[in-house]
């Protein structure tokens, strides 16, 4: 049996430049990987690809729908390999979150079996199957922070440190990606969108994220906790993750964001769900 580990992500910052001609958004983004993952268990069976997700909402499925089954599915067209293999997922990662789990979980599973393989495919067919797969999956090949270009596909790792730990808070309702980057074509249609005036600029970390107005305008609470998030102590910045509905609070120390986590729950109510992790680098 084989045990690999899928990490979240979240976008220190998002930057929409611009609608391609292929439906999607020109981003460009730093992405970071974080210590919350997931576990997936590979398991050699007879034949076949089975699937049983633990742990995840109603929405993440144990069919042929899930990224995991897809991904396998992806590296064994490609490599020609028919070996049986079963998956199980212990979700820890929220889904419809902007923490890109689902994504995690098919690089993962496109990384172990590369590993496995008797003829491994090399890290440019590895890219290629990840892309196709989702626009955030070659991100998570790269296990490192990352400046992500093109529709999110294109990555350049980068090195930076930061001392410090991330609060997660996801409210009880999930955001749907491409209904948040319809709404921000619209809004640009509109008028063009300003960035969040309360935002804190620390130089390449923390920037905005051009989903934050897109979503707030429709999902008002996430805009109350922003501003309620940057009038706590301690709180060095706090961002949409992706097109949400996670919103992050970057602070130095760790007890301080466990006790910001059960503010956040006296204040916004036990629904919100609520997670201390750190970036992984
Ligand atoms: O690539 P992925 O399947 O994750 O994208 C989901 C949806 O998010 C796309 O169908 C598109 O509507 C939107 N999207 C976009 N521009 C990007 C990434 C995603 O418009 N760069």
């Amino acid at each position: 049996m084989i045990v690999i580990k899928a990490p979240a992500k979240v976008n220190l910052s998002l930057k929409i430049l611009g609608k391609r001609p292929d439906g999607f958004h020109e981003l460009e983004t730093l992405m970071v990987p974080l210590e919350l993952a997931d576990e997936i268990q590979i398991t050699r069976i007879e034949s076949g690809v089975t699937l049983l997700c633990e742990g995840g909402s109603a929405d993440v499925t144990s069919d042929a729908q899930n990224l995991v089954w897809r991904a396998a599915m992806a590296y064994q067209s490609a490599s020609g390999d028919r070996e049986g293999l079963h998956f199980l997922v212990k979700k820890q990662i929220p889904s419809g979150a902007g923490l890109g789990g689902g994504s995690s979980d098919a690089a993962a599973v496109l990384l172990a079996l590369e590993e496995m393989a008797e003829h491994p495919l090399g890290m440019d067919v590895l890219q290629g199957l990840a892309a196709d797969l989702g626009s955030d999956v070659p991100f998570f090949l790269y296990r490192c922070a990352a400046i992500c270009k093109g529709r999110g596909e294109l990555i350049q790792p980068v090195t930076f440190s930061w001392d410090g730990y991330l609060l997660l808070i996801k409210p009880p309702f999930s955001i749907s990606t491409p209904w948040a980057f319809t709404r921000y074509a619209e809004m640009q249609q509109e008028k063009p969108l300003g960035s969040c005036n309360e935002e804190k600029d620390n130089g390449i970390l923390f920037k905005n994220n051009d989903l934050e107005a897109p979503v707030f305008s429709k999902y008002l609470v996430l805009a109350v906790l922003k501003r309620w998030l940057l009038q706590q102590a301690g709180v060095e910045n706090a961002l949409l993750c992706g097109s949400g509905s996670t919103m992050f609070a970057a602070v130095r120390e760790r007890k301080d964001a466990e006790l910001l986590a059960d503010a956040v729950k006296a204040e916004f109510g036990e629904a919100f769900w609520t997670c201390v992790t750190s970036i992984s680098f």
